[in-house]
């Protein structure tokens, strides 16, 4: 463990550390309780899911299916595990359903919001009561418990702002900042808070509530803020979600809009690093309790969005249409993770880089070709994916099939 972990080592940490290592709260009559992932039929969710089914875990998907695309996620996993996985359709909106799933917990990956910035600005209202006020009711519950669950809450990079006093040099394909410090590890989570656009601040002020109920009230809680994340299983679309985004605009030979001139920078991290992140945070509680960390790819997994074009173009061997735009408010032209204090608190680092990475999400397309048309057709209708046809394995049953607690 490190000394910083170490010395911000909540008593719930260590607390918690006690119950783990004797099986006091993840047990009732000997059986192992399931595993809680809200907005589990997400991208991330259902791929952490997968993980956990996989070795013999039970799971609780509470999810309300917001996401076009996320059902074929749901019936993808209850096709492989149809007596291991719980699917709640429901809302983290709505305290008493959560609070019910919240006492049967082992532990709590929270995962389920509002992830789009552009959806952010045309309601934040909307996106204020799902990011903050559903993290809040999820706080608010694990405090009602005799036992609390641990409770990993997913944040984000925008918690930084859009970084303008970084210094940046262009060349032809990225910004390349002048400190040499930030080139070589990145953005640390020494960086200020700096809450942008309603997306940034209801995400923000979920990630303080989480921290501070470690604080105040002893809560075995930990904030991982992260970069860009892709990989299998991701519906991404213009507002959320680019480096799927583009790989699907290009495997259908349709344009990529670029808002800016497409040098801003990234790290990416190929979602299988990111579960073996949640993983080991969960078993390093001491270490992680009441801490915040900056979770991506880092300077080894980085490209501009012009250089993944490039990648792209090479990938399928032809040339992808672009269109450029003006660049969106707050749009960050460099970030990229400085995830030293998670590796040093639990010997994480990632091991999947960019090239395996997009070869297994193009794998991932190909396969879910005609599924993902569907997804995204109803992503520009604004609707949520209805009557989509059976994954093969699965049922054929529809969403309404789906909806209330089931095996
Ligand atoms: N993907 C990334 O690159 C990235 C980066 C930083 C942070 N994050 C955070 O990680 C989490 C998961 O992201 P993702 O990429 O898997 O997104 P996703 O949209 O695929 O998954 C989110 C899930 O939450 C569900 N959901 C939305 N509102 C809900 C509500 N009110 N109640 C219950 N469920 C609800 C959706 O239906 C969806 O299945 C989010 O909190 C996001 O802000 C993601």
């Amino acid at each position: 463990m490190n000394e910083a972990a170490n010395r911000n080592g909540s008593k719930a940490a260590r607390k918690n550390n006690k119950t783990e290592s004797n099986g006091g709260s993840a047990r009732t009559n000997g059986h192992r309780r399931p595993v809680l992932i809200t907005g589990g039929a997400g991208f991330i969710g259902s791929n952490l899911a997968h993980r956990l089914l996989a070795s013999g875990e039970r799971v609780i998907i509470f999810d309300n299916l917001s996401r076009p695309g996320v059902e074929l996620n749901l019936r993808w996993l209850r096709s492989l595990y149809p007596n291991t996985l719980e699917v709640q359709i429901a809302d983290v909106r709505d305290f008493r359903t959560l609070l019910t799933a919240v006492s049967r917990a082992s532990h709590v990956f929270h995962l389920a919001a509002q992830v789009a910035v552009t959806t952010s600005l045309k309601d934040p209202i909307f996106d204020f009561e799902v990011n903050t006020r559903g993290t809040l009711n999820l706080l608010e519950a694990l405090r009602t418990q005799k036992n609390p669950p641990p409770l990993l809450f997913t944040s984000t990079n925008k918690v930084y702002g859009d970084l303008a006093h970084l210094e940046l040099t262009p060349d032809s394909t990225r910004y390349c900042p002048t400190d040499t410090g930030i080139l070589s590890r990145g953005v640390s989570e020494e960086t200020q808070l700096d809450f942008h656009s309603p997306y940034g601040c209801s995400k923000g002020i979920a990630d303080q509530y989480v921290l501070d109920y470690a604080r105040t009230f002893d809560l075995p809680t930990t904030v991982f803020r992260m970069s860009c994340i892709y990989g299998p299983h991701q519906f991404g679309n213009e507002d959320q979600g680019w480096v799927a985004h583009f790989l699907i605009r290009a495997v259908n030979e349709e344009p990529i809009t670029i808002y800016g001139d497409g040098r801003q920078v990234r790290d990416v991290l190929f979602v299988e690093d990111l579960v073996s992140a949640f993983l080991l945070a969960r078993e390093n509680l001491p270490a992680v309790v009441g801490n915040a960390f900056n979770i991506g790819g880092g300077p080894a997994n980085t490209t501009s969005l012009l250089e993944l074009v490039g990648r792209l173009e090479r990938m399928l061997n032809r040339p992808c249409k672009l269109d450029f735009d003006t660049i969106r408010r707050g749009d960050q032209p460099y970030y990229v993770s400085d995830t030293t204090k998670f590796r040093e608190a639990t010997g994480w680092s990632p091991e999947v880089g960019i090239r395996e990475g997009l070869d297994r999400l193009h794998g991932w397309i190909l396969e879910s070709s005609g599924r993902l048309l569907l997804a995204v057709t109803a992503h520009q209708a604004s609707q949520p994916l209805l009557n989509v046809p059976a994954l093969s394995g699965g049922s054929s049953d529809g969403r309404a099939a789906i909806s209330g607690v089931r095996k």
